[in-house]
């Protein structure tokens, strides 16, 4: 069954509480959590405290995506403030085996970014070492873009990839997903889907959860 990551960046920031139990009731399986550093990407977010936070008022596990360049300073701190799946971008560090070896010694679960234009082939000497890969659908930065077609065909490439390593590694898209195209993703092999705007923005978050996994209502 497909696991929904709905994403934090589009809940009220004032009441972040109040959004959080809104997920617990509709059975979020993550809470997706993007760090934004103003650096890797245009745009800053939230950091540790945020994340412990959330930590210490939900059992949701913390699906964070850190969108900050050198990752490998951060790992320990973001471990610590209760992360429970850390996701690095590829692009972001010179050392990716190590920094996914590092976020495993954490006993956290660790996972790769693609940005869309970033070929597959980064991945094919660390499947041994991620929990989940994800494959952005926007470029990253700002929640509420429009998903890029293009990377339902990676989605499907990557599904191959894994199976041929008879590995369970989870696919995770990120940007832009929504009612219109979460079938065709879960159809390419997608596993966890993240929606940010899609549910916050909806008129009843907590059904949007559950239509984006599928359920008949
Ligand atoms: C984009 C973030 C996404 C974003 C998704 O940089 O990584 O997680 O919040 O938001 P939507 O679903 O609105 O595109
Ligand atoms: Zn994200």
């Amino acid at each position: 069954m497909i696991k929904i990551a709905p994403s934090l960046l589009a809940a009220d920031f004032c009441n972040m509480e109040q959004g959080v139990r809104m997920m617990e009731r509709a059975g979020a399986d993550y809470l997706h959590c993007d760090i934004m550093d103003g650096v890797f990407v245009p745009n800053i977010s939230f950091g540790f405290q945020m994340i412990s936070r959330l930590n210490e008022i939900t059992d949701i596990p913390l699906d964070v995506h850190l969108m900050i360049v050198q990752p490998e300073r951060y790992i320990e701190r973001f471990a610590e403030a209760g992360s429970d799946l850390i996701t690095v971008h590829a692009e972001a560090t010179d050392h990716l085996q190590r920094v996914l070896k590092q976020i495993s010694q954490c006993g956290k679960k660790p996972g790769v970014v693609l940005n869309p234009a970033t070929p597959l082939e980064v991945l094919k000497y660390v499947l041994d070492d991620v929990d989940m890969i994800l494959l952005m659908s926007v470029n990253p930065g700002y929640g509420g873009q429009a998903f890029i077609p293009a990377v339902l065909e990676k989605v499907a490439d990557l599904r191959r990839m894994i199976d041929a390593s008879g590995k369970k590694i989870d696919i995770e898209v990120d940007g832009g997903v929504d009612l219109s195209n979460c079938m065709q993703l879960r159809e390419a092999g997608a596993t966890v889907l993240v929606a940010g705007n899609a549910v916050f923005s909806a008129k009843d978050p907590e059904r949007t959860v559950r239509e984006l996994r599928g359920e008949a209502e």
